[in-house]
């Protein structure tokens, strides 16, 4: 990806073609981070790059509530088919964090901040410590 503009159209031209590509199980991460969050008691938590939320489920199953963030709108629709229109997703990209002043109990990030460049995921970080 050469550079932010060409980001939203590379997402979005997987989704529509690809849909649900990972399927629906979530990520091994998310249930061992599930487990983790549990025994911290974490009530809310923020998931930059949520996708089409698959890993956002396990958390909301365990009584957890899940925030989003989505560049694609394509993979925002298809968590509000298959996830329901509850759960907040905001559409943009996490170099324009915060979306709102929450502070989070909790951050699940899987398979993002390998796609930013060195100042996106230092301010990745930044954002997230600060949420
Ligand atoms: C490799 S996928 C992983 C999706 C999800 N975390 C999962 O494991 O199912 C990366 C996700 O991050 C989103 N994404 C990529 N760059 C982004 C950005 N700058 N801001 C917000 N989301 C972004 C993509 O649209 C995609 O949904």
């Amino acid at each position: 990806m050469a550079d932010e503009t060409e980001k939203p159209e590379f997402w979005e031209k997987s989704f529509t073609e690809k849909q649900e590509m990972w399927g629906f199980n979530p990520a091994g991460s998310a249930v061992l981070t599930k487990d983790f969050f549990l025994t911290h008691e974490v009530e809310n938590i923020l998931i930059p790059g949520i996708g089409y939320g698959r890993n956002a489920q396990i958390f909301r199953d365990n009584g957890i509530a899940v925030t989003g963030i989505e560049i694609s709108k394509t993979a925002i629709e298809l968590a509000r088919k298959h996830y329901g229109p509850e759960m907040t997703i905001y559409h943009g990209s996490v170099t324009n964090m915060p979306f709102d002043k929450t502070l989070y109990d909790g951050i699940f990030c899987y398979a993002l901040i390998h796609l930013l460049d060195s100042n996106e995921r230092a301010k990745l970080i930044r954002d997230c410590y600060n949420h």
